[in-house]
């Protein structure tokens, strides 16, 4: 029986001494071509280094520290975040905490499930897929490429807790929320703006194929292109509003082929309920489309919209009896 033991302890030994060598070379391997490793990535969130450029591909092997310093990542060498299919979310950014991401591909995130035990105790941890942003946290994108990552809500990026969402330059791509909110989702008075940024072929299936502002957020989207973004059932092919004190800005924008896919839903390219507010200013829609044909393009029901310098307002429709309002000026919010 001793013996036994013995022999089986110096297997285990021998499998994690190869283990190690294999890790080792592999180290070795990445650091002569260039490659930055998960270990450097891990051990500069976790010493709070303030910088750190990427190169290459990082193949996460594991959960990264959350932030709560400010740091900024650049990426160089066609710099990529590969998740490993679904197996991790990327970030988690807790104030006062500051992420500033630049040149880089954030690819197959996905946190833990909404049933899951961490996800219980603290409902945003299951939103996020490649970013979570919480208690008033930070997060700068500029050229980044948010690629097929998933979650509950908000399969981009999810921000809670009067945290800022700040996008520039890049670039939403199958991004699939199992809820709402493909590639945003702005929540608890957060703030977020977009600017030069695609928004492509993003899914949440309730409401807001790309983008949810819920809670008392704010959005500002500037010269964008949002186009075959889907949900199914409520409404917003691209954008969902809701709840008072909510509202958005859509300026110079393209909204192109967003849809619904269900019968009940409304608001091809926007909706809007719920006391929430929005301001149209020179963006244009095109070929956005419900099935039942009632709010192809804008559906406002109980909330206000403001259309200034060229949508017509053939493109906004509202539930019978429930007129909308239409101010010229839209008060308490800065126009870009
Ligand atoms: C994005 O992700 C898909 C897989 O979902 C992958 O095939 C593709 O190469 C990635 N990049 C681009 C530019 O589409
Ligand atoms: C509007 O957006 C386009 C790109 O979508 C950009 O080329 C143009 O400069 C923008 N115009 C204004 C006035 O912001």
């Amino acid at each position: 029986m001793a013996l036994n033991l013995q022999t089986s302890a110096g297997r285990v030994r021998r499998a994690v001494i190869s283990a190690c060598m294999l890790l080792v070379a592999a180290q070795l391997l990445s650091v002569a071509s260039g490659q930055t490793t998960y270990e450097t990535l891990f051990n500069a969130i976790k010493n709070k280094q303030s910088s750190l450029e990427i190169s290459g591909t990082v193949k996460l092997i594991g959960n990264l520290p959350e932030i709560s310093h400010s740091m900024t990542i650049v990426g160089t060498n066609k710099a990529k975040i590969d998740a490993d299919e679904w197996s991790y979310r990327i970030f988690v950014v807790k104030g006062p905490g500051k992420l500033v991401l630049k040149d880089i591909e954030l690819y197959k995130g996905q946190p833990p499930l909404k049933s899951s035990k961490p996800a219980k105790l603290f409902p945003p941890l299951a939103d996020g897929g490649a970013v979570l942003l919480y208690g008033g946290a930070t997060g700068e994108f500029d050229n980044v490429f948010f690629n097929h990552s998933k979650s509950w809500r908000g399969a981009g990026v999810a921000a809670y807790g009067g945290s800022t969402v700040k996008v520039s330059g890049s670039w939403f791509l199958n991004n699939y929320a199992w809820y709402a909110g493909g590639a945003i989702y702005l929540a608890e008075k957060s703030t977020g703006s977009a600017t030069s940024t695609r928004f492509e072929r993003n899914k949440g299936p309730d409401e807001g194929g790309a983008i949810v502002v819920t809670g008392g957020s704010q959005f500002t989207s500037t010269g964008c292109r949002y186009r075959k973004n889907t949900c199914k059932e409520e409404g917003g092919g691209a954008w969902a509003l809701d709840g008072a004190g909510s509202w958005a800005v859509s300026a110079n924008d393209t909204f192109v082929v967003n849809r619904c896919e269900f019968k009940s839903a409304r608001g091809g390219a926007i909706i809007v309920s719920d006391k929430a507010t929005l301001f149209v200013l020179k963006s244009t829609f095109d070929t956005n489309r419900v099935p039942s044909g009632i709010g192809n393009t804008i559906w406002v029901d109980g909330g206000v919209i403001g259309l200034l310098y060229g949508p017509p307002t053939s493109v906004v429709e509202f539930p019978k009896g429930k007129a909308v309002s239409i101010p010229t000026n839209p008060t308490g919010i800065t126009i870009p």
